[in-house]
């Protein structure tokens, strides 16, 4: 029997990810940008030979099946790396609540990656734990990271060089940056991310337009960042997430994660704006706003977003650790 313990944090993108070019091994369309947080970390125990199936606990209970056969198919990846084909009890515990776009498959599939790879023994260096991160859920492979991280497109996976799909960090130590995140509800999304991604780049019209864009905005977050320039990445963040929103709703059916309490915080963030607070939006496959901002100004934008109507918690996060086995 051999077991390893992980941590991982949710990262939050600045530049989205939103479609696969390739279902089976998670190849994105465009490339990705994200700040690994330092709040609502995930820790995952992984213990191998002890039971004759995939066990997968979240906190005290059982998984729910899909969930449990998901691991265990992202188990047989490593399985199948390690030449080890012992079954695994998988032991989760989530500081964030599950599937409403706080970026919990992120954190879960990160967590599981390390402490799998140790528990199984597989010897990976950090870009081939986001390459493996990545097969089990695609932004998982930005939190193998900490700080800022870029996930390369790439041009496959079956390769280990510079031209496969992977993370890595990005130098972002002329910012200070940090990350409001407002609740709008904690509940699970009517529709899932790997579903809605389909449903996009299938019947949407706005969808390749998005994706060129992605490109330019990419590098010229890639410059802001460089330089230190928070307002550049926030106007930049905040277009890019706003147009890959309006390339769902062009979708048919049209998929639609905002809220009017998510509607209500961007509104108060425009007025933050005027009153010359450097803030900006952005939002995932859930009706939550995050807002990066500079961190001495966190919490008066805290403090200007819990008086929203539809605002439940608002948690201020900065950046995180990277993902790491947990020894002792
Ligand atoms: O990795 P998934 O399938 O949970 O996709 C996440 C997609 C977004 O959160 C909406 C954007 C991103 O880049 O994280």
């Amino acid at each position: 029997m051999s077991t390893a313990t992980a941590t991982a944090h949710p990262n939050i993108a600045l530049i989205k990810y939103w479609g696969k070019r390739d279902e089976a091994l998670h190849l994105p369309t465009t490339s990705s940008l994200s700040m690994t947080l330092d709040i609502y970390r995930t820790t995952t125990a992984v213990t191998v030979g002890e039971c004759e199936s995939d066990e997968v606990w979240l906190g005290d209970a059982r998984a729910p099946i899909a969930f449990g056969d998901r691991v265990s198919r992202f188990l047989d990846v490593v399985r199948s790396r390690a030449g080890d084909d012992r079954r695994a009890r998988i032991h989760t515990v989530n500081t964030v609540p599950l599937g409403a776009g706080l970026a919990s498959s992120a954190a879960g599939f990160a967590a599981l990656a390390v402490a799998a790879a140790a528990a199984y023994g597989l010897d990976l260096d950090r870009r081939a734990l986001t390459r493996l991160a990545r097969r089990g859920s695609g932004s998982a492979a930005r939190s193998i990271h900490g700080g800022f991280v870029q996930w390369h497109r790439g041009i496959g996976d079956e390769t280990a060089g510079d031209e496969s799909s992977f993370a890595e960090p990005v130098d972002a130590s002329g910012l200070d940056p940090a990350l409001v995140v407002a609740v709008v509800s904690a509940a699970e999304k009517p529709i899932s991310s790997g579903e809605a991604m389909r449903r996009t780049m299938r019947t949407s019209p706005f969808y390749l337009p998005w994706v060129r864009s992605a490109e330019e905005d990419l590098a010229q977050m890639r410059a802001a960042i460089g330089v230190g320039d928070l307002r550049g990445v926030g106007e930049i963040a905040e277009r890019n997430a706003l147009g890959m929103h309006a390339s769902m709703l062009g979708a048919r059916p049209a998929v639609r994660y905002f809220a009017p309490g998510s509607l209500r915080v961007l509104d108060r963030i425009v007025e933050l704006r005027a009153e010359g607070v450097t803030a900006y939006a952005t939002m995932d496959a859930g009706p939550n706003v995050k807002v990066l901002c500079e961190r001495s100004d966190a919490a008066r934008v805290a403090a200007a977003l819990a008086d929203i109507a539809g605002v439940g918690d608002v948690v201020q996060a900065r950046p995180g650790p990277a993902a790491a086995v947990v020894t002792g």
